[in-house]
């Protein structure tokens, strides 16, 4: 992502920018003011568009998303704050439209279950899916898991992981793997499931398309 932030003004023409790099510009990004994906989300829908639930574990950070969704510019969102674990979330509302599940855990680990922390094991996936079991109902959407610096190994058992048990029960589920080299050579993976073809084809585009610009 520093990678977008230092290409957004020298590679794309600007009535041309991939969605993502519109947001940053919108936003004045830079690494020092690196925006949380859900600032990225308003910027490019509107917060009235935006209802749901916003999970975060670390104090601090709960702290900052809680002022913010207070401010100006987040008037109109239906945003509810769960400080603390995604795993005490809870039941999900049943959704009656677009929907999308998205989480950022710093990597796989392939052993069946552990602590309550940062990182998604197989235990964790079927978690998920009672997530996702209730919006999967409502209508299109997708589930995006982002999961960081993964060697070879690594990142093969989190892709065949996801394509076993989320792939098959999530209702016509397809995978697209969006993947990019981390320094260091392991691979930063975004496994992203969803019924709506056009949805894969949508990101995956947009996807080569910041490749492109940033290479
Ligand atoms: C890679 S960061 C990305 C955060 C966010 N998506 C953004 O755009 O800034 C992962 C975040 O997950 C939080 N986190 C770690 N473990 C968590 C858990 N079990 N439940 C909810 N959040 C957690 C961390 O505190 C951290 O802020």
């Amino acid at each position: 992502m520093k990678g977008w932030l230092r290409h957004a003004g020298l590679h794309y023409p600007l009535d041309d920018l991939p969605a993502v790099l519109t947001a940053y510009k919108k936003i004045m990004a830079t690494s020092q003011r690196y925006p949380n994906s859900l600032e990225v989300l308003r910027t490019l829908l509107g917060p009235e568009r935006l209802r749901g639930v916003v999970c975060e574990f670390d104090r601090g950070k709960a702290e900052v998303l809680r002022e913010r969704l207070r401010a100006q510019e987040w008037k109109g969102s239906a945003l509810e704050l769960h400080e603390g674990s995604w795993r005490t979330l809870g039941p999900v509302p049943l959704v009656n439209g677009p929907w999308l599940v998205s989480m950022d855990p710093m990597t796989y680990m392939a052993e069946e279950d552990g602590p309550d922390d940062d990182r998604i094991r197989r235990a964790d996936l079927r978690r998920v899916l009672d997530l996702v079991a209730p919006l999967d109902r409502g209508g299109p959407g997708a589930l995006a898991i982002f999961c960081y610096s993964m060697d070879a190994a690594r990142r093969d058992a989190f892709v065949d992981t996801v394509s076993e048990i989320i792939v098959p029960s999530v209702s016509d589920g397809n995978l697209r793997c969006l993947e990019t080299t981390a320094r260091g050579g392991n691979r930063h993976v975004g496994a992203l499931i969803s019924q709506d073809t056009s949805i894969l084809d949508g990101v995956t585009a947009a996807w080569e398309a910041l490749a492109r610009g940033a290479s």
